[in-house]
């Protein structure tokens, strides 16, 4: 079979110009080239190709090397993994990628059971029998006449037409129990079934994930959670017991669902106030997930996870914080926007999008969506040095007055610039 049709009108017509560019130099210097892995999947699936993951039955760093020399750029290796970065020279990078892998072809063996893979290189067929699913273990070749040629050595053109999510082998998930969370987060994304052969290879799996690294099994639940459907998967993992043995706390309830559902439908606070959102608060679509997730749990359940799952001290902050604020929530009702404010200022930022987010009762969403959106923002047009000119002895006064002027905006007692020269008249009599 081949897929140069699909290549072609996949791939951006800057995409294709290297691929044929490193297909030519492969060519020439003898070495078998292909696209593996997750990219072919998606490529016969008809979705985004996100990255192209090339691998070479050879030396992919000496590959890159001559690539560099003949059309530029530079080449980082990691020899340890036979893996080189190519960072394009400018006439040859795309909108979406600045560098390219190049992947030694290798083989993986496992000293202990989900302990990192030891590394060798290796053959084609020993690069594809490494791999977890049959789906995932696709390649198409790049070099010479033989653009476009599938090489689907284990059945996975088959499993992929009937939507089945298969491991190559029975010690798949021994040697790595993060597969076990792959292949529900790949069922789900599709709408594939995970091969009963495949379910059945859990149990004996299951006592293995504690062995597994906090930051291993938090990058499978950080990547759950950019899924567009998270929810489903979480759900299923529950489903088969695969979110407690991580540890006991981490459970997936009805709430927790429902707070998940639509997070994909979700623009984050741009969406809000599109002209004031900086850089640094644009949360991951991950991390407004674990908020939504886990903020049902209390500060103890929260420190708990900590312990197993190690997250970003951004994020633990947030997770405190939005805890904390679900158990509060309602105390909001009522109050005053500068009562709001004056709260709402001591939490990151994070954790009033997602309790906001979250909410049920909408005087507290709107409270927590205004704050977001504008009345952080809200300042006096009086400033300190203003204040310096009226004759005001500079001291603890000069905040007191001004967030009584900011509260009298906040609160709309004060509409127009008249007006808070007038307070201000009054304040300082
Ligand atoms: N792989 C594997 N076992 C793992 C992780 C990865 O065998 N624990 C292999 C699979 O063949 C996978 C490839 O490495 O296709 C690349 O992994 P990754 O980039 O994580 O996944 P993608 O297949 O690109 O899928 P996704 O769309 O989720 O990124």
């Amino acid at each position: 079979m081949n897929l140069k049709s699909q290549l072609e009108s996949s791939l951006t017509s800057d995409q294709l110009r290297i691929l044929r560019l490193i297909a030519d130099e492969a060519s020439q210097t003898g070495l078998p080239l292909y696209i593996v892995g997750g990219s072919v999947r998606d490529l016969i699936l008809g979705a985004a190709i996100k990255d192209l993951d090339l691998t070479v039955e050879g030396d992919a760093i000496a590959l890159a090397r001559v690539l560099a020399k003949r059309h530029g750029g530079r080449v980082t290796p990691h020899s340890k993994f036979g893996t080189a970065k190519w960072f394009l020279p400018k006439e040859l990078r795309t909108e979406t990628s600045e560098t390219l892998d190049l992947i030694s072809a290798r083989s993986e063996t496992y000293k202990h059971p989900a302990a990192l893979p030891t590394v060798k290189p290796g053959s084609m067929d020993d690069d594809i029998r490494r791999r977890d699913f049959t789906i995932n273990a696709l390649a198409v070749r790049l070099d010479g006449a033989n653009f476009g040629e599938l090489r689907d050595d284990l059945g996975g053109m088959d499993d992929l037409k009937r939507g089945i999510v298969r491991a190559l082998h029975a010690r798949s998930f021994i040697d790595d129990p993060t597969r076990m969370y792959r292949a529900v987060r790949y069922a789900e994304r599709y709408g594939f079934k995970i091969a009963e052969e495949t379910l059945a290879l859990i149990p004996a799996a299951r006592p293995l994930i504690e062995k597994l690294s906090a930051q291993r099994i938090r990058r499978e639940l950080d990547l759950i959670l950019e899924e567009w459907n998270a929810a489903a998967v979480l759900a299923r993992l529950a489903d088969l017991n695969l979110l407690r043995p991580i540890h006991p706390e981490l459970t997936f309830d009805p709430s927790m669902q429902e707070r998940l559902a639509n997070l994909h439908t979700y623009r984050g606070l741009q969406h809000l106030s599109p002209r004031n959102v900086t850089e640094g608060e644009r949360m991951r679509n991950s991390d407004l997930g674990w908020l939504l997730w886990l903020m049902s749990l209390s500060q103890e359940q929260v420190s708990a996870l900590n312990d197993r799952l190690h997250f970003t001290a951004d994020l633990l902050a947030s997770l405190f914080a939005v805890s904390n604020l679900y158990v509060v929530q309602t105390s909001f009702v009522g109050l005053k926007p500068s009562q709001c404010v004056e709260r709402l200022e001591s939490y990151p930022i994070a954790a009033v999008e997602a309790a906001g987010y979250a909410a049920n009762d909408p005087r507290v969403k709107e409270c927590f969506d205004e704050y977001i959106s504008k009345w952080r923002y809200i300042k006096p047009h009086t400033t300190g040095n203003d204040l310096k000119t009226l004759g005001v002895e500079p001291g603890p006064q000069y905040a007191v007055v001004l967030c009584r002027l900011r509260n009298a905006w906040l609160d709309g007692e004060v509409k127009t610039d008249e007006e808070e020269k007038s307070l201000l008249r009054d304040l300082l009599a």
